[in-house]
């Protein structure tokens, strides 16, 4: 969905103060689906989450909505090369868990972000569910953005090109 300018400009108002700090940068350096970075997938998933609740008229906490989605995965390590030793749990079923203690150490995390962040993986993590409809939404839109990212890397010379691209990389620079 391309943004109006208004949900363009409110959307990075909520996401500046988190890519300020260079923790957040680093996401960038790990590989989270293909040629897609972690920070890239965080952004996708954030700005879609936001543009579906507007589309749908869903009476949301946006900024809660957006901080929480740009913060999901927040583990900072490529999960394709950490293995998980005999007996560990997989990627899929920590790594939220992860991404909530970082976020914890450097943010004041609302009720809210929290949840979104610890249930993003549900139903795979089971008892972590969806509690709120900001974590609801973008559990969802999550999978959509993992399958469409993972689907669109298929195509022979296929790159990582959203619609709203020019969005997202203004928020990467
Ligand atoms: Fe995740
Ligand atoms: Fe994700």
């Amino acid at each position: 969905m391309a943004p109006s300018k208004q949900d363009a400009a409110f959307f990075e108002d909520c996401c500046r103060g988190l890519l300020a700090f260079s923790e957040v940068q680093s996401m960038r350096g790990f590989l989270q689906h293909g040629c897609v970075s972690t920070l890239e997938h965080s952004l996708s998933v954030a700005w879609n989450s936001f543009a579906l609740c507007r589309r749908l008229g869903l009476s949301v906490d946006e900024r809660s909505l957006i901080r929480g989605a740009l913060l999901h995965d927040f583990f900072l390590y490529d999960w394709h090369e950490k293995s998980c030793g005999p007996g560990a749990w997989p990627h899929g079923f920590t790594h939220p868990g992860a991404a909530l203690q970082n976020a914890s150490r450097l943010f004041q995390l609302t009720a809210r972000e929290k949840n979104v962040i610890e249930s993003h993986m549900w139903p795979l993590t089971l008892r972590k569910i969806p509690r709120c409809r900001e974590a609801a939404v973008v559990c969802l839109v999550d999978k959509v953005c993992s399958i469409a990212e993972t689907l669109r890397l298929r195509r022979p010379g296929a790159g990582y090109e959203p619609r709203w691209n020019s969005l997202i990389r203004s928020c990467l620079h």
